[in-house]
């Protein structure tokens, strides 16, 4: 394979998975597109963006015409899919866009796919990224989901991605298309769009502001470091079975209070603060709406058969994402002002 379509490329992951892939394989052309919404940010790839093996593209997955012109232009051979409404909290107060782009995107794209490729079918793949939340809440009974786990879905945002890995599954089983589905746990690490638990929080501290802490505080995430997916999506597209599913995660379970004082202690321990100083930054507030309460992924399928592992402890990884958003206030201090959908707003309208 040789042109590769990643969408959602200016997304958290999607910066990641294009990084790596640009630098990588220099004889792949990375077509990244991208529709730029507020979590599309192209600062998140100053390093490669003047590489001769990349290309930005700016244009809404939903936009059949625009796919099939795309696949054209670029005889596009393989596809990443990771562009995606991703916020659970944005998909409790607005979930329209969240079917729209998740599962009304997800299928132009199949169908652009499926036109582009229909009678020349070899050699070509349609790679999804989902998530572990489709199969719902896990109760504190140390059990994991697994590829054979049911979809539950519970928030708008999982019920979308769901959806939308049925149909990836669909054109597999009904056109013979090649499509692989990876579901993963929660990333953490650089470029993630501060909504999210962990930069949210750090920023909350560098700022002395309120951590609000859903619930009690005891809802449980499996916690895997972003590069860790980007090189699993790696073995994934060059190595998976054509149709079949694998999980990704970390073996890395925290209950939210726990992660949220390692944060507090990373955080104090890097700025020069007393120790447990901004403990007191920790605000209980209303739970959110369906929220699920344990996570954790059994991901030992794609261990044994793809022999991918994470390659950092938990305790590293942390600390390096701490010191990055840190090292980083720019890149923060751009988003939380809005500056940041301005800069490339001129050259991409
Ligand atoms: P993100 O919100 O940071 O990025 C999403 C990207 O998609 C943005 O760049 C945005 O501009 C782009 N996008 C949105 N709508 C688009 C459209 N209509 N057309 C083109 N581009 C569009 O998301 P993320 O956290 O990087 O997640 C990426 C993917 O991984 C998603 O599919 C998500 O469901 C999945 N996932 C995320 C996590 C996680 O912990 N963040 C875990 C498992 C799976
Ligand atoms: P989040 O980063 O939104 O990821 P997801 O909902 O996809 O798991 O949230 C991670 C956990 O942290 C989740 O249990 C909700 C909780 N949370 C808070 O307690 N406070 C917050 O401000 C946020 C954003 C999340």
């Amino acid at each position: 394979m040789k042109n590769i379509m990643i969408t959602g490329g200016a997304g958290f992951i999607g910066s990641h998975v294009v990084r790596l892939f640009v630098n990588k394989y220099p004889e792949y052309n990375i077509i990244n597109v991208d529709k730029l919404t507020y979590a599309g940010n192209l600062c998140n790839l100053l390093d490669i963006e003047n590489k001769s093996n990349y290309k930005f593209v700016k244009a809404d997955i939903c936009d059949l015409d625009n796919m099939i012109t795309l696949f054209k232009e670029y005889s596009i051979d393989g596809v990443i899919h990771l562009a995606a409404e991703s916020h659970v909290d944005r998909s409790i107060k607005d979930p329209l866009i969240f079917a729209q782009t998740n599962v009304m995107g997800t299928l132009a794209l199949l169908q652009a796919a499926k036109l582009s490729w229909e009678g020349n079918f070899p050699g070509k793949l349609f790679y999804h990224i989902s998530t572990d939340e489709v199969y719902g809440s896990l109760g504190f009974d140390g059990t994991f989901f697994t590829e054979d786990t049911s979809y539950d879905p519970h928030s708008p945002y999982s019920a979308s991605k769901a959806a939308s890995d049925h149909f990836v599954r669909a054109y597999n089983d009904t056109y013979g298309m090649a499509t692989v589905v990876t579901n993963c746990s929660n990333n953490y690490g650089p470029y993630q769009f501060p909504e999210k638990l962990i930069p949210l929080f750090i920023n909350n501290i560098r700022q002395g502001k309120p951590l609000p802490v859903y619930g009690k505080g005891e809802n449980v995430r499996d916690w895997l470091y972003v590069v860790d997916h980007a090189r699993a999506i790696d073995v994934i597209f060059h190595k998976g079975r054509i149709g079949d599913t694998y999980n990704i995660g970390g073996f890395n379970e925290w209950t939210n209070i726990d992660l949220i004082k390692v944060i507090i202690k990373t955080v104090d321990k890097l700025l020069g603060n007393p120790e447990g100083e901004s403990l007191n930054l920790i605000t209980y507030v209303t739970d959110r709406a369906g929220h699920d309460l344990r996570y954790a992924i059994d991901s030992n399928k794609l261990k044994t058969e793809l022999g991918w592992e994470p390659s950092l402890q938990f305790e590293e990884g942390i600390e390096e994402t701490v010191s990055w958003y840190l090292e980083n206030q720019e890149w923060m201090d751009n988003i939380t002002s809005g500056e940041y959908e301005k800069y490339y707003s001129e050259m991409y309208k």
